[in-house]
């Protein structure tokens, strides 16, 4: 049954997203065939399926702050036959949202981080460069917008913005030419911002050059970074002694955080870390799933009480 769920061969599902690198999550994750985990990112349910369904005594309490991720949840609720709990609230609150349940630790913890694809694919939510609006909030009950950072942050602002999470080394000269074409009024579009930043910047090979930029305005408005590091912090007392986390990252800001956490978790005697190397996709995978070419997986195992 749990087969018909976001399986590559429905194109429905895999519109959603295809989950990256799936056996190796299953492989790093799971050390107890009867334990109860958290997917801290549940997306279109993915991971969280193929967990549920090559370990069928798992159960899963998911997180996700997407309204659209719960609707995906709650049409397909009744074929996880109660494995599978829904949470709407951002990961970085696990251990508060795990005690309202009451549960304390769990028998691991799964996040692949960042926005699914079909997030990024809907033209209303203004993560593409040619959407007609500009938002890029994961959780629209979220105030800030990338429409307000763009349209009324100040210009030094702006370019530590595109500077520090997109590593863009023409931030300057990007929020100059954003604040000038303000004068002529509110940016309303990803697709005009797209256009500012071509005015300034030319084509780099087969990347678009707006999307340091892009990455960074995401990262901002969805404190991305801030998340991950709260999470990798609350983790250790969320986790159950021998559980693991197995964090799935796509850029190298987030995955230096996680690597960073693993090695000082690890100094301290907290960690044991199970990959001494990142895991990467395999060419088959990155073949069917050109997403998955820049994922990286970590894992790491609690080793006290
Ligand atoms: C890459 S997708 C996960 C896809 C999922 N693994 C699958 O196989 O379908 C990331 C998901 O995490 C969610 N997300 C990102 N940051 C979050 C946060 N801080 N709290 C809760 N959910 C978050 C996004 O809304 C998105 O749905």
């Amino acid at each position: 049954m749990l087969q018909s769920f976001n399986t590559p061969n429905r194109r429905d599902r895999a519109a959603y997203h295809l989950p990256v690198m799936p056996l190796e999550v299953c492989k790093y994750l799971i050390t107890d065939e009867n334990g109860l985990y958290v997917d801290c990112t549940f997306g279109g349910g993915g991971h969280s399926s193929l967990l549920l369904q090559k370990f069928p005594n798992i159960k899963i309490i998911a997180f996700d702050w997407d309204a659209d991720s719960q609707n995906e949840f709650k049409e397909r609720e009744n074929i996880f036959n109660g494995r599978l709990t829904f949470v709407r609230d951002n990961f970085k609150n696990i251990k508060s949202a795990l005690s309202n349940i009451g549960v304390g630790s769990v028998s691991g913890i799964l996040a692949d981080v960042g926005v699914s694809s079909k997030q990024f694919d809907d033209e209303t939510r203004g993560f593409s460069f040619n959407s007609s609006v500009l938002d890029m909030r994961m959780d629209l009950r979220n105030a800030l917008t990338a429409k307000e950072v763009v349209n009324s942050y100040g210009q030094e602002e702006l370019a530590d913005i595109f500077y520090k999470y997109g590593e863009e080394y023409r931030s300057k000269q990007i929020a100059s030419a954003i604040v000038e074409r303000r004068k002529r009024g509110i940016i309303t579009s990803a697709r005009e911002l797209h256009d500012i930043i071509r005015n300034v910047k030319k084509s780099e090979g087969k990347i678009n050059p707006a999307t340091k930029v892009f990455q960074a305005l995401r990262i901002f408005v969805n404190s991305e970074l801030e998340n991950l590091e709260t999470l990798l912090s609350c983790a250790p007392s969320a986790l159950n002694k021998g559980a693991r986390i197995v964090i799935v990252s796509f850029h190298s800001l987030e995955d230096r955080i996680v690597k960073n956490n693993f090695k000082q978790n690890a100094l301290n005697g907290v960690y044991n870390i199970v990959a001494k190397k990142v895991i990467a996709a395999g060419y088959e995978e990155i073949k069917q799933n050109p997403r998955a070419r820049s994922a990286k997986i970590r894992a790491a195992e609690k080793i006290y009480e």
